[in-house]
């Protein structure tokens, strides 16, 4: 099978053994999968020296083979893949067995993956393949920092640095879907139209002065990703006791900030990864109570890849990006 592998410093697109599924496990055929910046990161955490690995973590398919055991799936069913591996109730943190897929176990960028029955879900009716491909990190560690930590509320008002990314673009859609106020920061006039469009109440320049641009505005939760280049000044625009929720640090891990002015403002400050089974599933029945479709900027063939992790490295993307496999 046709596969994306990241193989001892290269990325390659290469025929590779199609997997024969195990007791518990179910073989699917992938139609589509979802881009992810982990998919970015995980050959630099490979190195030069690696065995090669399928890169990917969110597709969608149809099942092809049934693993012995597997009771709960038959040939045919469309599936996505939840790439929270064995995290099924929620929980304050993840089980000690918690892995994110693709690595270390091959990912979806391939035309099969041969993958544990119990990290499928049905595919959400009101969803296109390729939106589908996309339910996976995105909309789960989204859900869980604005609804599990965030706790956000209607007439809340949640705060947003770097609209375009794939996670933001479905916190706009979920927070506005449960009636709360909006605010997002982009670099690009273009990604800013785009977020407003898409429901956000404001959308700011990441360069302007943000104090002064929100100076009328009470901001109840910030849900922080860039990391350094936005950190402090996320924080100087909550409003005193309020909720800081980080899962992300695109642009540098390790932040300054003043311990006094913290305390003094009684803020709090929460980190997340991913999300449990049991918030992957809220997270798709609330997408399908509202009628929420992913935003999907563009799809790649399997065949450019390569192309395709450039274009989401160059932060060229609103929304989702796509790889057509099958
Ligand atoms: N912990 C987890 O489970 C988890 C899950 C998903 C993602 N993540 C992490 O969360 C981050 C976001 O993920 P994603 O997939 O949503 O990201 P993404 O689609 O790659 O988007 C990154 C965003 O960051 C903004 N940005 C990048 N460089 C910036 C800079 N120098 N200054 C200001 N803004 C900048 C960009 O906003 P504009 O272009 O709009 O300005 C861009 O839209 C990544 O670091 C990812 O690894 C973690």
């Amino acid at each position: 099978m046709k596969a994306v592998v990241f193989e001892k410093g290269k990325l390659l697109v290469k025929d590779v053994v199609t997997p024969k599924p195990k007791a518990g496990e179910v073989l699917v055929a992938i139609k589509a999968a979802g881009l992810n910046r982990r998919d970015l990161y995980t050959p630099g955490r490979l190195g030069n020296e690696s065995e090669a690995l399928i890169l990917g973590s969110d597709a969608v398919g149809v099942v092809e083979e049934l693993g012995e055991g597997v009771a709960n799936w038959k040939i045919g069913d469309e599936v996505i893949i939840n790439p929270s591996l064995r995290w099924y109730e929620e929980s304050d943190i993840p089980p000690e067995d918690f892995e994110i897929l693709s690595f270390p176990d091959d990912g979806t960028f391939a035309e099969k993956i041969a993958i544990s029955a119990e990290q499928l879900e049905p595919k959400p009716s009101h969803l296109s393949d390729e939106e589908a491909a996309v339910i996976g990190i995105s909309p789960l560690t989204g859900y869980r920092a604005l609804f599990t930590k965030g706790q956000i509320q209607s007439g809340q008002t949640v705060f947003i640095p770097g609209a375009g990314s794939g996670v933001a673009t479905f916190l706009i859609q979920m927070a506005k879907n449960v009636g709360a106020r909006v605010i997002v920061t982009s670099r690009s006039e273009e990604k800013r139209k785009a977020a407003l469009e898409i429901g956000a109440d404001i959308a700011i320049d990441t360069s302007s002065d943000w104090q002064k641009e929100l100076e009328h505005e009470q901001i109840d939760l910030v849900i922080e990703s860039v990391g350094r280049a936005t950190f402090n000044r996320s924080l100087a625009v909550l409003k005193k006791g309020g909720k800081i929720v980080v899962f992300g640090a695109t642009t540098e891990d390790v932040v300054d900030f003043d311990l006094r002015q913290f305390f003094y403002g009684q803020y709090t400050l929460y980190g997340t990864t991913l999300g449990s089974r049991e918030e992957f599933r809220a997270c798709i029945e609330h997408l399908k109570e509202f009628d929420t479709h992913p935003i999907l900027d563009r799809s790649f063939s399997i065949d450019e890849a390569q192309v395709a992790l450039d274009y989401l490295k160059e932060n060229h993307q609103f929304g989702k990006i796509v790889l057509t496999i099958s």
